[in-house]
């Protein structure tokens, strides 16, 4: 298997991980399972780690929503088979546009699944499903190397993106499997081509440790470097990455932090469904991926009053 094939393979990884924790209700997504019929059961820490991850990068999706009146478009790196679109469409809370990239293999089976499920193409309103994509009003998936930032640039113009519009980035576990310099360009072109920008970025942090190193053994070993693991060594070096790359105003923070700032009502359900005998795995996995989150707001509409800060638990 080629080091491309097995970085695709984390998209499977991560939808079956997310399967299993919908299905054992630790968030709702009507839509997932669309994408995979049935995935074994993980251990509570995994499930409880995919809970942070997901309802972490929904809220502050949400939020970008709400700080912007729905005046946004949203540009979603190394989608895999998420399935934002189809959750925001269900919500009536849809930006202007929705924009995926992924490699052309896992668009093409993520397009052959929207086109053969009803449950998902109808959800798209208008446009037209082939083989190479997506292309609709609200929604575009578009099949292109997102180190590749010339090709990424004149595919969003194609699809009809606005650069003066405010334009959330979505980077959900994906950088990490980037060389440096290539994540850095990817970052630098969002900030100078995007006027008003947030970028969202999650993935793991502090990993020059034993637990690091583990994790990047396992990974190789699968034949899927993490050509970014050492880049950023801590939640210091992740901002001042994006402040390099031109990015006005960044924050970072553990998972361990963010959990403390989601809706309390909300965690105590979750830690409810499975029992955990011992927590020093989860603790330890959570100490070892960060959100990042970053923005260019030279009119003042608030992006960087969005976040995670809010009553601490
Ligand atoms: C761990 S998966 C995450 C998928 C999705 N963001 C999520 O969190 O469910 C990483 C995804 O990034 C994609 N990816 C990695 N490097 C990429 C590149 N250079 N160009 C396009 N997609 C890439 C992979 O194909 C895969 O779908």
């Amino acid at each position: 298997m080629s080091e491309q094939e097995a970085v695709q393979e984390t998209n499977d990884e991560a939808t079956a991980c997310k399967r299993c924790a919908v299905e054992l209700g630790y968030w709702k997504d009507g839509f997932v399972q669309q994408y995979m019929r049935s995935a074994e059961r993980r251990a509570p820490e995994i499930n409880r780690g995919y809970y942070v991850r997901v309802q972490g990068c929904y809220s502050i999706v949400k939020k970008f929503l709400a700080q912007t009146g729905g005046e946004c478009q949203i540009v979603s790196l190394g989608s895999g088979f998420d399935t934002l679109y189809w959750r925001l469409h269900e919500e009536n809370d849809l930006p202007k546009c929705l924009y995926e990239f992924d490699f052309k293999q896992v668009v093409a089976r993520k397009s052959l699944s929207i086109k053969n499920k009803r449950k998902l193409n109808e959800a798209l309103i208008d446009g037209s499903i082939s083989g190479n994509g997506v292309k609709s009003s609200r929604y575009h998936l578009m099949a292109c190397d997102i180190r590749d930032t010339d090709s990424m640039h004149e595919n969003l113009l194609k699809a009809g993106v606005d650069l003066n519009l405010p334009t959330l980035f979505l980077a959900e576990c994906v950088l990490v499997y980037l060389a440096p310099e290539e994540s850095r360009g990817i970052l630098r072109w969002a900030s100078k081509s995007f006027l008003s920008a947030f970028f969202l970025n999650y993935e793991p942090v502090n990993l020059a440790d034993r637990f690091g190193d583990v994790m990047r053994t396992n990974l190789k070993s699968r034949g899927c470097p993490l050509l970014g693991a050492l880049t950023c060594k801590t939640v210091d070096d992740q901002k001042s990455r994006f402040l390099e790359c031109g990015w006005a105003h960044c924050e970072c923070l553990t998972m361990t932090d963010v959990h403390r700032y989601l809706p309390a009502d909300d965690v105590k359900r979750m830690e409810r469904l499975e029992f955990l005998d011992e927590t020093e795995t989860l603790h330890q996995l959570m100490d070892h991926y960060c959100f990042s989150w970053a923005t260019n707001d030279p009119t003042n509409i608030g992006l960087a009053d969005i976040g995670f800060l809010g009553p601490r638990r």
